[in-house]
């Protein structure tokens, strides 16, 4: 089995950016808890990491008929993409969102997700946890 594990602007700045919320460690210690979980799991993974709405969508286009599930923090575009929200309906590739924060109980402008309306599932609020939540998710439900 194998997932692409898709992180959205501004995670690249993990550790420095706002860490009272998002935590101080970064995003390659991000990379190295997903690929744990993957290990420990059996699961071949691909990390990406993007700033720009239109790679996000050219990853997950480029995903179609090559990874069996996709978990994806859409980051800020999680509340504008409706770009990303059609991607993930076009490859129709079993999709996990996850959120480091509780986007629940922060601005009304972050409760509205929507790369969520192609999700299976969704995990916020639980840090990097919440990435081994949505691994575990697609590893129960989706590996042959
Ligand atoms: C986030 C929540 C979003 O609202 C925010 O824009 C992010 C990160 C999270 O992981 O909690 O960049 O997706």
């Amino acid at each position: 089995m194998k997932i692409l594990v898709i992180n959205g602007p501004n995670l690249n700045m993990l550790g420095i950016r706002e860490p009272d919320i998002y935590g101080r460690q970064d995003y390659a210690a991000l990379t190295a808890f997903v690929r744990d979980v993957c290990d420990k799991l059996g699961v071949e993974c691909e990390c990406f990491q993007s700033n720009h709405e239109g790679a996000i969508v050219d990853a997950i286009q480029a995903a179609y008929g090559a990874v069996d599930g996709i978990v994806i923090n859409p980051a800020a575009y999680t509340h504008t993409s409706v770009a990303i929200l059609d991607a993930l309906k076009a490859v129709a590739i079993p999709a996990v969102e996850v959120h480091l924060s509780d986007v629940s109980k922060r601005e009304d402008f972050r409760h509205i997700s929507y790369a969520g309306m192609a999700c299976e599932a969704t995990f916020a609020g639980y840090g990097f946890d919440g990435y081994r939540l949505a691994i575990e998710h697609l590893v129960k439900h989706h590996r042959q």
